[in-house]
C-alpha cells in the first residue's frame, strides 16, 4: 500500500538549479579555464567581523544565547532593532510590540505567510506573483492549496510587471499579492503609481500583499528603492491595512547563512502570523538575534557593500552592452541580459554553449518563469549573479563577451 503524502507536494515546480544541472549534464567545460559561475544568488562578499563577534559573544555569555528557548516575537531589543532601522531607512514608525516579526531569513517567511492568509478550504484562491519571480511564491501558494496566477514583466517599460495584464475575474479570486521590488532577477523597482494602483485593488478585493524587499539595500541609482509601507504611508495607509513587507540580512550584510530577517506591515497580519509561527517553530536563536540587532544598528558596513556593488556593476555591465540585450539595473544584484538572435534566442542553447566553450555558469531566465499561453517571459535572457568579486566578474564577463562574439555572425 503506497504511504498517503500531501499529494499537493507533486505539483512543486523543480527548483532552476535542479534543471541547470539536468541541463549541463552532459556538458564538459574546457579543463584549462577555471570554473566561474554567475549561476547562484548567494552573496559572496566578506560576513563583517562586528557581526561574528555579537554571534560569538553572545554563544560564549553567562547565560549563554544557547541556553534558554527563545521566543517567536524575538526579544524587544530586537523588535526595537527593527524600528529604528524602519525609521530611519524609510522615515516610518512602526510599534516594535504589534507591527514587527523576527524570521528566519526572509525565505521561509514568504512561504509560510501563505500558509497564514489562505484559507484551505477556499478551492478558488489565487496568489498572484510575478513572472519571472522567486519560486518560494509558487510553492508557497500550491501548498496552501491556491492557484498561482503569473503576471509577465514588460522589458519595454524596464521590466515592469503588467499588473493590468491580470483578468478583473482573477482580481476577485485574489487572496494573496507577491510584489518583488528590487526585482529578482529584473532589479526593477516598483514606483509609486504601482504602489497605488495595487492597493486600489486590494481595498476593493480585499487580497493580502506580500512586499519581498530583500535586495532593498543594494541599488545603483542615487535614490534608495521605495519600500512597501514608504508608499503606503505617503499615500496615508498609516496602518498598513493587508500590506506585510518582508526585509532580509542576507544580502544587505552578507549573511545568508545567518538566516535571519524581519517582517513588518499591518498588525492584523503579523498576529495571525505569529500564532502560526509559534506552531511552525521558527522563533529565531538567541544567538542569531544578537548578531541581527548588531546588524541592523549598523549602516557603515551596508555603505561599503553597496559601493562595492556598484564599482563591479560599473566595470562589467560595459563589457556586455553592445553585445547583449543588457544594461545597469534599478537595483538588486543581477544582470538581466537577452541574447537576442544568438542561438536562435535560445537563453538555454546559450547557457550550455557559455559552460562548454568557456566554462562559465549562467541561469537561463526561462528557468525562474512559467510559460502563460505560449510565452515564457523569462524565455531569451539569462540572469548573472554578479557576487563573487570584481575581478572574477570581469573575467567572466570578458569570457561571455569572447562567446558571444564567435557566435554573431558576421557583418
Ligand atoms: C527575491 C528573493 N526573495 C527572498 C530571498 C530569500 O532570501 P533570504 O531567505 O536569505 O532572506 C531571495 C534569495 O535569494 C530572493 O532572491
Amino acid at each position: 500500500m503506497d504511504t498517503p503524502l500531501n499529494p499537493r507536494l507533486t505539483r512543486l515546480q523543480p527548483y532552476p538549479f535542479e534543471r541547470l544541472r539536468r541541463l549541463f549534464a552532459d556538458v564538459t567545460p574546457p579543463a584549462d579555464l577555471r570554473p566561474i559561475s554567475l549561476g547562484i544568488g548567494e552573496p559572496q562578499h566578506a560576513t563583517p567581523a562586528f557581526i561574528q563577534d555579537a554571534l560569538v559573544a553572545a554563544t560564549r555569555a553567562q547565560p549563554s544565547g544557547l541556553a534558554a528557548y527563545p521566543a517567536t516575537a524575538g526579544t524587544p531589543a530586537l523588535r526595537a532593532a527593527f524600528t529604528a532601522w524602519l525609521q530611519r531607512r524609510y522615515g516610518l514608525t512602526l510599534d516594535p510590540a504589534t507591527q514587527v516579526l523576527p524570521v528566519n531569513g526572509s525565505r521561509e517567511a514568504l512561504f509560510a505567510f501563505a500558509q497564514t492568509v489562505i484559507d484551505p478550504n477556499d478551492r478558488d484562491a489565487v496568489v498572484v506573483c510575478p513572472n519571472p519571480f522567486y519560486q518560494i511564491y509558487e510553492g508557497a501558494a500550491l501548498l496552501a492549496g491556491a492557484t498561482p496566477h503569473y503576471a509577465p514583466s514588460d522589458p519595454a517599460r524596464n521590466f515592469a510587471v503588467a499588473w493590468d495584464s491580470v483578468p478583473e475575474a482573477v482580481w476577485e479570486r485574489t487572496r494573496l499579492l507577491y510584489v518583488c521590488s528590487p526585482g529578482n532577477p529584473t532589479g526593477a523597482v516598483m514606483p509609486m503609481d504601482e504602489w497605488a494602483r495595487l492597493f486600489e485593488l486590494s481595498d476593493r478585493h480585499g487580497f493580502v500583499i506580500a512586499s519581498d524587499e530583500c535586495y532593498s539595500e543594494i541599488y545603483f541609482r542615487d535614490e534608495p528603492p521605495l519600500g512597501g509601507l514608504e508608499a503606503a504611508l505617503r499615500l496615508g495607509r498609516s496602518d498598513f491595512r493587508r500590506l506585510v513587507a518582508f526585509t532580509s540580512l542576507s544580502k544587505r550584510s552578507n549573511v545568508p547563512g545567518l538566516r535571519s530577517g524581519f517582517v513588518a506591515g499591518d498588525a492584523r497580519l503579523i498576529a495571525p502570523f505569529t500564532l502560526y509561527r509559534t506552531y511552525h517553530g521558527s522563533a529565531m536563536s538567541p544567538v542569531v538575534q544578537a548578531a541581527s540587532i548588531a546588524a541592523w544598528g549598523d549602516e557603515a558596513h551596508v555603505v561599503e557593500n553597496r559601493r562595492l556593488y556598484r564599482e563591479k556593476f560599473a566595470a562589467v555591465t560595459p563589457l556586455l552592452e553592445g553585445l547583449l540585450d543588457v544594461r545597469l539595473p534599478d537595483a538588486g544584484f543581477y544582470l538581466w541580459a537577452g541574447v537576442g538572435g544568438l542561438f536562435g534566442g535560445s537563453d538555454t542553447a546559450f547557457a550550455r554553449e557559455l559552460l562548454a566553450q568557456y566554462n562559465v555558469t549562467v541561469l537561463p531566465g526561462s528557468y525562474l518563469a512559467r510559460e502563460v499561453d505560449g510565452h515564457n517571459p523569462g524565455a531569451g535572457r539569462v540572469r548573472m549573479a554578479l557576487v563573487a568579486d570584481t575581478a572574477e566578474c570581469i573575467e567572466a564577463a570578458e569570457r561571455i563577451a569572447a562567446s558571444v562574439r564567435t557566435h554573431t555572425p558576421k557583418a
